[in-house]
């Protein structure tokens, strides 16, 4: 596949994300959407990913499952996924709690199929790390908030670019799984993070509210620590192209590293 501004380099493979959570009532029409396009990675996540595997393979396309934990990756793998992708601490949207290290570690021994990890990753150096951790590709998300083409307000992106580790805030409060979320937009809706209510009294407090009502993710904005690494709002492709400069950097740093220490 190419696109239209550059008919002489293949485009990347593209992806579509489907939630197969049951809340989501269009999901086999995503599928089915999928299937017709012929797309050729389909990302799955909360829910049994079966019938995307047999669905997507039908055409020779590619599912990755989004995973926080072994039982969950042991599932997806059971279902025939290619790729399963280890959502670890500090993610964007819904995240897990689990070390990086811990989760490829484990995972690798006994999946060979594709890894991907996610979490805080913003560099090509981190994506570098990824790679030497002993996954095969990295997962960005929280990054690409911070670009021109990001379809969020000017002041979600600044508050990415105000955040650091600590303004991040680990809860299942918004959503049915737990999520990584901007502090400042926490405190927005009117609750206190350093002292969350229960889902009971946030109900409560929802009802009593006066004035608009603060929606999940259009109000109560998401990101991952990795916000915390984040200094400029650029082009999209402007940060590719740094990020696998950086990349490079850090892998011609290591190669020398590894010279000085042998000839040493
Ligand atoms: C604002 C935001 C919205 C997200 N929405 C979804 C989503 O709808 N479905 C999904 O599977 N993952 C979603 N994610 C999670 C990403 O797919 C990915 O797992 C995560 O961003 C990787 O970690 P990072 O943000 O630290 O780079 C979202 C992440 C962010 C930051």
């Amino acid at each position: 596949m190419h696109d239209d501004n550059h008919p002489d380099v293949p485009a990347a493979p593209y992806a579509v994300n489907i939630i197969l959570h049951h809340s989501n009532m269009r999901r086999q029409d995503h599928l089915d959407t999928c299937v017709r396009n012929k797309v050729p990675i389909v990302i799955t996540s909360v829910g049994d990913p079966v019938d995307v595997v047999k669905a997507v393979h039908g055409y020779g396309g590619l599912v990755l499952h989004d995973v926080i934990n072994q039982r969950h990756a042991r599932k997806a793998a059971s279902a025939g996924v290619d790729g399963l992708i280890l959502v670890c601490a500090g993610a964007g949207g819904h995240a897990g709690a689990l070390s990086p290290f811990a989760m490829v570690g484990e995972t690798r021994r006994w999946f060979d199929g594709l890894l991907l990890v996610g979490g805080a990753i913003s560099s090509g150096r981190d994506v570098l790390a990824v790679r030497a951790m002993g996954a095969d590709l990295a997962y960005v998300g929280t990054r690409f908030l911070a670009t021109l083409e990001a379809h969020i307000p000017m002041d979600y992106k600044q508050a990415v670019l105000n955040a650091g580790t600590e303004d991040i805030v680990y809860t299942d409060l918004f959503s049915w799984v737990h999520a990584n979320y901007l502090r400042s937009s926490v405190v927005e809706a009117g609750v206190d993070p350093d002292q969350l209510p229960t889902k009971e009294e946030y109900g409560r407090m929802r009802e009593a509210q006066k004035g608009p009502v603060r929606k999940l993710w259009r109000d109560i904005w998401s990101a991952g620590q990795g916000a915390a690494c984040i200094e400029d709002v650029r082009p999209a492709g402007d940060l590719v192209v740094d990020m696998l400069r950086d990349y490079e950097a850090a892998r011609a740093e290591l190669a020398g590293v590894s010279e000085a220490v042998a000839a040493a």
